[in-house]
């Protein structure tokens, strides 16, 4: 048995251990010691810090022509505030809520519990204004915190790395931040939040008219390297700040500038980078940690990529363009994203608005949000509606791949219907499974949260683990990237179409594979998510996210 499929299994076993049952939930706290709750921004003290500018409110882009191939959206030239407007649209925050003495921030990118493990950093050639190195983001100031900084020598080895008009983004995740409250689940939920994280970066980089690829050649060492974070923690005084893990890099070009591929450059630029020295000192995020949750960090050694691999692209088939317009500005849209709490549990969605939000889950060549992932579809939504105009309850499957239909067919329960709604447009390949009211069944199977009944209809994202994956344990995360990024899309057009939406990472596994019937563990749900008309508490207050 060779080593990383050892790992696989670990990671398999891992995934059962997870599982929350009605009868079980995953391991995890049970109480929440509010005294060691985390600090939800990173910051280092003693790096240098260059104050970003607001101002993208400046993006006319209609919300619609982001799905559409390029030329419908005006390309912002790179420079220091067009990548500030990058972060202020995807990991920025959108607001701060109060209640009573609490005040919390909300950011464009939404996270498990708002507790956000995922950081971001930008990897940078010398710019109008700012040094050739690597950056931190602190969302909560809007800035850049300067860790690495190439001068000399040094900047025109750098410099000679990025082709004229591209740069990389990175993710990392502090588990400890989700692991405080979610136990061993959350490494679960810190790989979803990277993937919402990543789907925000795509939209905004296409407000700016900006291409995207999510880099996945590289080796985690040598992201790790290149963003100067320590999966074993840093020491300093007597603490030690928590341990950060590398996620993934990002390119990203305006568009119209010819694509150079930088993944094969990312080890000479983390060898540069790792030569240090790295500025500024973490912050340490809990005073103490009342509890430990070493499965996550050996989940994350299991699933690290551990050599440069090479990325064959994937072409989707080719759709009819998205309709555009009547969804008001992409910025707009962007901000006003927010987790409903409560549905009304009367409204039913056009079912125009179905389709058109059903569309936008569909990958298009060349074309925002899916063009940023190189490979070819592995979630597929398993649809409970309750109330749709003109739909008959019941549970429904969007099959986004037509070449994945007959092993489905294979995979769930013998006695499903396979009915296609012949109603939908022709592109898009709907299947009724079952007739029926699932509200219930949604409630239950969703850790009985409400809002999972009560809006218009909940999912779960039904992920097909390809063939021998033990053997390459990394695409693991890849999985729960893929249904974060169908997230956010979710998240996203719930808004465009006048609702809202939920991610739900509270729900039972294998109860809901049971509903649909698995056969094996070929398919497994990773992430659910609901969608209705909110119901809004008054409560509340709203303050602007930068003062
Ligand atoms: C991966 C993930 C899982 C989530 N799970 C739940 C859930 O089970 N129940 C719930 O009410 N909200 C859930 N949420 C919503 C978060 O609580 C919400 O994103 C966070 O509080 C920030 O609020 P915002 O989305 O309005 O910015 C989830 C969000 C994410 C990204």
């Amino acid at each position: 048995m060779n080593s990383a499929f050892f790992m696989g299994q670990q990671v398999a076993a891992y995934h059962e251990h997870s599982k929350h049952q009605p009868y079980r939930l995953a391991p995890g706290p049970g109480h929440l010691d509010w005294a060691s709750q985390p600090d939800p921004f990173r910051t280092y003290a003693g790096a240098q810090q260059f104050r970003l500018p607001l101002g993208a409110d400046r993006l006319t882009a209609d919300f619609r022509d982001l799905y559409r191939s390029a030329g419908s959206v005006p390309v912002a030239a790179l420079n220091l505030a067009s990548v500030a407007h990058l972060l202020e649209l995807s990991l920025g925050l959108s607001a701060w809520k109060v209640y009573g003495a609490s005040r919390w921030a909300l950011r464009c990118n939404p996270s498990s519990g708002n507790l956000h493990p995922t950081e971001g950093y930008v990897v940078l050639p010398a710019l109008d204004g700012i040094e050739a190195g690597v950056y931190h983001y602190l969302s909560r100031d809007h800035l850049l915190e300067q860790r690495r900084v190439l001068g000399g020598d040094e900047a025109a080895a750098w410099n000679g790395l990025f082709p004229a008009g591209g740069f990389l983004v990175g993710l990392t995740s502090i588990h400890w931040r989700e692991a405080w409250k979610y136990g061993d689940r959350a490494y679960r939920y810190c790989q979803l939040d990277v993937g919402h994280a990543l789907a925000a970066m795509r939209y905004a980089a296409a407000a700016l008219g900006w291409q995207v690829r999510l880099l996945i050649a590289p080796a985690t060492r040598d992201v790790a390297r290149l963003l100067g974070v320590a999966p074993s923690g840093v020491k300093f005084d007597s603490l030690e700040a928590e341990a950060e893990h590398a996620d993934l890099l990002m390119q990203f070009a305006p568009m119209g500038v010819s694509w150079v591929d930088l993944a094969p450059k990312v080890a000479a630029m983390a060898e540069l980078a790792g030569q240090g020295p790295w500025l500024g000192r973490p912050n340490r995020l809990s005073r103490y940690h009342e509890m430990a949750w070493p499965l996550i960090d050996d989940v994350a050694e299991w699933t690290r990529q551990p050599w440069q691999m090479a990325s064959e692209p994937w072409q989707p088939a080719s759709l009819p363009e998205l309709s555009s317009g009547g969804a008001g500005r992409a910025v707009e849209v962007i901000r006003q994203r927010r987790s409903a709490q409560a549905f009304d549990g009367q409204t039913a969605l056009a079912q125009s608005d179905l389709w058109t939000l059903l569309d936008a889950t569909l990958p298009r060549a060349g074309c925002a949000p899916w063009d940023l992932l190189p490979w070819a579809v592995r979630v597929f939504p398993v649809l409970m509606i309750h109330r749709v105009e003109g739909l008959e309850a019941g549970v429904y499957l969007l099959v986004r791949d037509p070449e994945r239909l007959a092993t489905l067919q294979v995979e769930l329960d013998g006695s499903f219907q396979w009915a296609r709604v012949a109603v939908a447009p022709d592109h898009l390949p709907l299947y009724l499974l079952r007739a029926g009211d699932f509200q219930e069944f949604a409630h239950g199977v969703s850790c009985h949260q409400e809002i999972a009944s009560d809006g218009v209809l909940s999912l779960g994202m039904l992920t097909e683990f390809p063939a021998g994956w033990e053997e390459s344990p990394w695409i693991y995360r890849q999985l729960y990237w893929e249904a974060g990024v169908l997230g956010q899309v979710l998240y996203l057009e719930a808004e465009a179409v006048g609702m809202r939406g939920t991610g739900i990472g509270c729900f039972m596994d294998d109860a809901f594979h049971q509903m649909i019937g698995l056969r094996s563990n070929r398919f497994q749900s990773l992430y659910h998510f609901t969608l209705g008309k909110p119901v809004v508490d008054e409560r509340l207050r709203s303050e602007p996210p930068y003062g």
